[in-house]
């Protein structure tokens, strides 16, 4: 792997469903489920994933007639979706720091930690002016993201586990108000893929701040997908916005 490629593209090739194997379908499915009851979506809307993967979630919103497309910086796993999901001709292959569409979309979601990918926090920002731009108005923006105070009070400094394939080692901690995460991967063959992932927290206050400066109204702030308060043990912290 090239050490000259930013991380957040070194991260999400073939290593990634080794890492995350927990992040698969049948989770993606009941948390559009819960999202789509506890938003109380009704058809017909349009839907964009910005950093979409593999498609796991725009597969379960088309699954329940929404149109969905999927933009995403990953060749491999944007490979996954149209070949396992069948979900060809909905997927745009782009930096969600540029985006390249000229329509707008009725609902805009941007799911598990997919966000604060930069070290800029100008290039942060812009991902948030792409999508209220790309809202239709009134159009929602569901942005689901770490929360830092849980992740501080658990995090796990380092832990290792073994497929049939490889072990992955893994080292967290928090610098500069980011989490960073040492991945090493050794394979059978004793060849080895070693990256860093590196994304910015942020508080309650300082991510509403953040979406209000680019526009947006944040009507809840969640603590999963179904619609639970947030409070400072939810694993997740999921902003409800509105584009006006
Ligand atoms: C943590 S994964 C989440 C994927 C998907 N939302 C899911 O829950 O399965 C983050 C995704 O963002 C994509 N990504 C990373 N940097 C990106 C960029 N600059 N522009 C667009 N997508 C990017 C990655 O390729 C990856 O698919």
């Amino acid at each position: 792997m090239k050490d000259s490629q930013p991380w957040y593209i070194q991260a999400f090739q073939n290593t990634y469903s080794l890492v995350y194997p927990h992040r698969n379908e049948s989770v993606a499915q009941c948390e559009v489920r819960s999202l789509v009851q506890s938003l109380q979506l009704t058809k017909p809307k349009t839907i964009l994933d910005v950093g979409c993967g593999s498609g796991r979630h725009m597969y379960a919103f088309e699954s329940m007639g929404f149109h969905c497309f999927g933009l995403d910086l990953s060749m491999h796993l944007l490979e996954k979706a149209s070949v396992h999901r069948n979900l060809h001709g909905r997927l745009v292959y782009a930096d969600m720091r540029y985006f390249p569409f000229r329509f707008k979309f009725d609902v805009i979601v941007n799911l598990f930690s997919s966000f604060g990918y930069f070290l800029n926090s100008t290039d942060n920002r812009s991902v948030l002016d792409n999508i209220h731009n790309c809202l239709s108005k009134n159009g929602l923006f569901i942005l689901d993201h770490i929360n830092k105070t849980y992740l501080q009070n658990s995090l796990v400094p380092e832990s290792i586990y073994k497929t049939a394939d490889a072990v992955i080692r893994q080292k967290r901690m928090i610098v500069n108000n980011r989490i960073t995460k040492k991945v090493v991967i050794t394979y059978a063959d004793q060849s080895e893929i070693e990256y860093t992932e590196s994304v910015q927290l942020y508080t309650e206050v300082e991510m509403k701040e953040l979406l209000e400066s680019c526009g947006f109204v944040v009507s809840s702030v969640w603590g999963d997908y179904s619609g639970e308060c947030f409070n400072e043990h939810s694993k997740r912290m999921v902003m409800i916005c509105q584009a006006h």
